[in-house]
């Protein structure tokens, strides 16, 4: 297979299939832009078996991705989309990059969900945008940045149910769209511990990356109890 791409987290391969690409998770964990680094066997495959169950979930809910099938424990098929630079962030509780630029205490509850962009570019230390920013930059019109904003905060509810049910919290997590040939937004890239923050129902133990960002835990031992409230839920 081609390799069209090479992610921090993921390789992208033409899928020989027209609109398909073909996406190999790796056994790669960073932090901080690429700033803390590690190769952590094992990862990928927890990665894409999370993922791949989330977004069986929000399609069985009515959200579409690009998501088609699982192909193995660290494959999956998906369809192909231009990505659009923006790492869409919706916030339950305060916590991370929030709590330093605002202010606000660890673990505040925001009456509403906040919806944030931050534009996708490493050169620039993926900046947080307005929607001015954002459509200046050419990335969206105002009428899209309204359509990607509402279905953030519907992938929102229907993941913080998700998380609910296997009693844990959803405090924030970050998604990508990208457009299909017919101009529409598709959710894409992926969801799993790496790209949310998740705590336990009434403590701040944490079910996602900080583990690793903040060096308190394995990061397997740490996913592969997600997984398991995830598959525990299922039966
Ligand atoms: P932040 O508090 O660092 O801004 O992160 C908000 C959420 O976005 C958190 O769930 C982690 C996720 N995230 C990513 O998935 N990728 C990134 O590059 C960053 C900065 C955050």
């Amino acid at each position: 297979m081609k390799l069209l791409y090479e992610g921090k987290a993921k390789y992208i391969y033409d899928a020989d299939q027209e609109g398909l690409l073909h996406v190999t998770y790796k056994d790669e964990v960073t932090a901080g832009n690429g700033a803390k680094k590690d190769k952590v066997p094992g990862k990928g495959r927890l990665n894409n078996l999370i993922s791949a169950k989330i977004f069986q979930y929000l399609k069985e809910h009515g959200v579409k991705s690009h998501f088609v099938e699982q192909l193995s424990e660290t494959e999956q098929l998906v369809q192909a989309v231009d990505i659009i630079p923006l790492e869409v962030v919706v916030r339950n509780i305060a916590t991370g990059s929030i709590t330093k630029r605002l202010g606000f205490e660890k673990g505040t509850t925001f009456e509403q969900p906040l919806v944030e962009f931050f534009y996708k570019n490493d050169d620039l230390n993926d900046p947080l945008l307005t929607d001015d920013h954002v459509t200046l930059l050419d990335i969206a019109s105002k009428e899209e940045i309204d359509t990607l904003k509402s279905a953030a905060l519907e992938i929102n509810q229907h993941l913080s149910a998700l998380m609910a049910e296997m009693d844990l919290r959803l405090v924030d997590f970050k998604i990508e769209f990208g457009r299909t040939p017919d101009g529409d937004f598709l959710l894409a890239d992926e969801i799993s511990p790496d790209t949310c923050r998740i705590w336990a129902k009434d403590s701040d133990q944490n079910f996602d990356k900080d583990v690793y960002r903040e060096d308190t835990g394995s990061i397997i031992d740490t996913y592969e109890a997600f997984l398991n409230k995830l598959e525990d839920i299922e039966r």
